[in-house]
């Protein structure tokens, strides 16, 4: 992994400590339901997988993997289906996970994708809410945190697939990638 060119802007206590609130929030809102989590890979995984272990109710968790980005930092603005959930989800309570709501247009793709598919309650959380770009009115139902604007990366997020794993979550300086791109 190249070394990162950027600056912590949440760094791992920080996001553990946030991740345990949304979990409490969550683990309130679905007490007695059919929970259903459907986390949007790749970016999400890591956010999930900590989420996930923070709930005190029972659920289920799928997986699709959509894209956007392609090795770029700007949403293409078609969203590609690699992979579709695999459990049923109607009539069930849907909460997808993001990593990050950018130009918003992977989410709303994906609920309106699900939402016909008849579930009973359908909602989203995502860790990052980045609205500097936003080109749809999707509103994330449950936000970890609210960015200006930038390259995110790093817990999860990536900058062409480089970066994910690190534990804290950076914004790379501009000149980082600013000859290619700005993502989400
Ligand atoms: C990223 C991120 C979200 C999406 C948000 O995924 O994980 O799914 O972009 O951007 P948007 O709101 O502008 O649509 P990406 O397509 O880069 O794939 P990845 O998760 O595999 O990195």
């Amino acid at each position: 992994m190249n070394e990162i060119k950027g600056s912590i802007l949440f760094d791992r206590s920080k996001i553990n400590g946030r991740v345990r609130e949304l979990a409490d929030e969550i683990s309130r809102d679905y007490e007695g339901k059919d929970l259903v989590i459907v986390a949007i890979l790749k970016g999400a995984f890591i956010f999930l997988a900590d989420l996930t272990r923070n709930l005190s109710i029972p659920h289920v968790v799928d997986f699709a993997r959509l894209a956007s980005y392609g090795s770029g930092t700007e949403s293409t603005g078609i969203v590609e289906i690699k992979k579709d959930i695999e459990v049923p989800v109607h009539g069930r309570d849907v909460l997808i996970i993001e990593d990050i709501v950018d130009t918003g247009i992977t989410i709303a793709f994906f609920a309106e994708r699900l939402r016909k598919r008849n579930p009973r309650s359908l909602r989203s959380c995502t860790l990052l809410d980045k609205k500097e770009r936003r080109q749809t009115d999707f509103q994330p139902d449950y936000v970890g945190f609210n960015v200006e604007k930038g390259f995110i990366v790093g817990y999860g997020l990536d900058y062409d697939d480089q970066y994910r794993c690190l534990p804290d979550i950076y914004a790379l300086d501009e000149a980082a990638y600013s000859g290619v791109k700005s993502d989400s």
